[in-house]
């Protein structure tokens, strides 16, 4: 049982392994308080993670489980606000939830995304075709000209974003994960999404497509969904496809550019490129931690004897997790040619991640044919020098500076 005083969560995400390791050694779950004082357990043992995640008696309804919230205590204009109000099927529970993830999940049946392929791969071969534009000895932002704009672009397929509007949501995502914004920022950040989104959905009525923006529309139209509801699943799905596979991409190029001899094993396929992708998800989270989650009723984990009480706020700790002592030798080392690279880092349990299969194509998709057209890439910064986005949500750098070096020859 941890017995120390409340740890307090760096909301600027600066050493998300280190305050990782700080809580674990507090025990499986830590209490700790979050921006404006608000109290919360982050849980970082993979065994509890898995028991309160596919747990009836944890919610994710701050509407309906978090006292502090409907008895008006929680600031009007606290900085993760949004994280807890919206409602979507990432802050729904029970029959709510089943309701609100149903017209999202047809999106991404392993059907829909083996067909979304031979885009993935057009799209990937575009963006290398202006990567190359750059030369062998620039040093280019990969993060920004790769890594970032492909799930980009799949999402916005998948969605029915108009190429004209892709900008705007580029520019107004990111600040729903800036955890270090303050009150006012987190607002306006807030507002603008709203307002892009609102633009979004009036196109959309006038113009439905094969996509599932108008898939959300029409369960609206059927009365499935509230006017509320429709606008916060698309902000789901657009900050999930803007700043997850993102972060997987930045780490996977960060850690095989960091270690050559693992880069060489997958260029010339004695590791697959499926193990570079589940060892980056296990060792670098892509979503760190995810709020919110509430305890229905007390709750006594039999297992760690750990005592949740009613109402109390739980965080997710899943980039602890993926590095727990107890699990997996030497936690803390990428290491492609780990045979198990078992990982929480899509979730579990009633939540478990939609994209996860989409996000999983992307990525193999994307390496490889990274690696195979600029086999000789190198940072351009040492690793340690790179500096995490400020959030300790979304675990990415803000920048990942590499020289392409000469391209592969490319076949006749
Ligand atoms: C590497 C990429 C990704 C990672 C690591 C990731 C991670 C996660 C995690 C951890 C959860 C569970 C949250 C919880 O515990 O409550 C989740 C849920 C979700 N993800 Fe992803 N995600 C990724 C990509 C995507 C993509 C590309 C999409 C779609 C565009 C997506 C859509 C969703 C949705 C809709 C949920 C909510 C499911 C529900 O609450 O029922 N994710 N994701």
């Amino acid at each position: 049982m941890p017995t120390t005083c409340p740890y307090h969560i760096d909301p600027t995400g600066a050493d998300i392994h280190a305050e990782a390791a700080a809580l674990r050694e507090q025990g499986p779950a830590a209490r700790v308080v979050l921006p404006d004082g608000i109290p919360a357990w982050s849980v970082t043992d993979p065994g509890l993670i898995k028991r309160l995640t596919s747990s009836n008696r944890v919610s994710k309804d701050a509407h309906q489980h978090w006292p502090l919230f409907k008895e008006g205590k929680v600031p009007t204009d606290w900085s993760l606000g949004l994280w807890v109000a919206v409602r979507n099927a990432l802050t729904a529970f029970g029959p709510e939830h089943t309701r609100l993830r149903r017209p999202l999940a047809s999106a991404f049946s392993p059907r829909r995304v083996r067909a979304m392929v031979p885009q993935i791969e057009t799209i990937t071969a575009t963006l290398l075709d202006e990567l190359a534009t750059a030369g062998p000895d620039t040093v280019v932002d990969l993060r920004d000209r790769f890594a970032f704009r492909l799930p980009l672009l799949v999402v916005n397929v998948v969605l029915g974003v108009p190429d004209d509007m892709h900008a705007q949501f580029r520019d107004a995502v990111g600040g729903l994960f800036n955890t270090s914004l303050s009150p006012q920022e987190a607002a306006a950040s807030e507002c603008l999404v709203r307002r892009h989104v609102d633009t979004l959905i009036e196109r959309k009525r006038d113009e439905p497509a094969e996509d599932v923006t108008s898939t959300l529309i029409a369960a609206r139209e059927a009365g499935e969904l509230t006017d509320r509801e429709l606008q916060d699943s698309f902000i789901l799905l657009i900050g999930a496809g803007h700043e997850t596979t993102v972060n997987l991409l930045d780490h996977a190029c960060t850690n095989l550019l960091a270690h050559p001899a693992q880069l060489e094993l997958a260029i010339t396929g004695e590791v697959p490129w499926e193990n570079v992708v589940e060892e980056t998800l296990r060792h670098q989270a892509p979503i760190a931690t995810i709020l919110p989650r509430f305890a229905v009723e007390d709750i006594v984990d039999q297992e760690t004897g750990i005592q949740f009480s009613k109402g109390d706020l739980i965080l997710i700790n899943y980039a602890a997790a993926g590095r727990a002592p107890r699990r997996i030798q030497r936690p803390d080392e990428f290491d492609i040619r780990r045979t198990d690279t078992q990982h929480l880092a899509f979730g579990h349990g009633a939540h478990l991640c939609l994209g996860a299969e989409l996000a999983r194509i992307e990525s193999r998709i994307a390496l490889s044919a990274l690696f195979a057209r600029f086999p000789a890439m190198r940072l351009a910064e040492s690793p340690d020098q790179l500096k995490p986005i400020p959030s300790f949500i979304s675990n990415g750098h803000q920048r990942l500076p590499v020289h392409l070096g000469d391209q592969a020859r490319q076949p006749e």
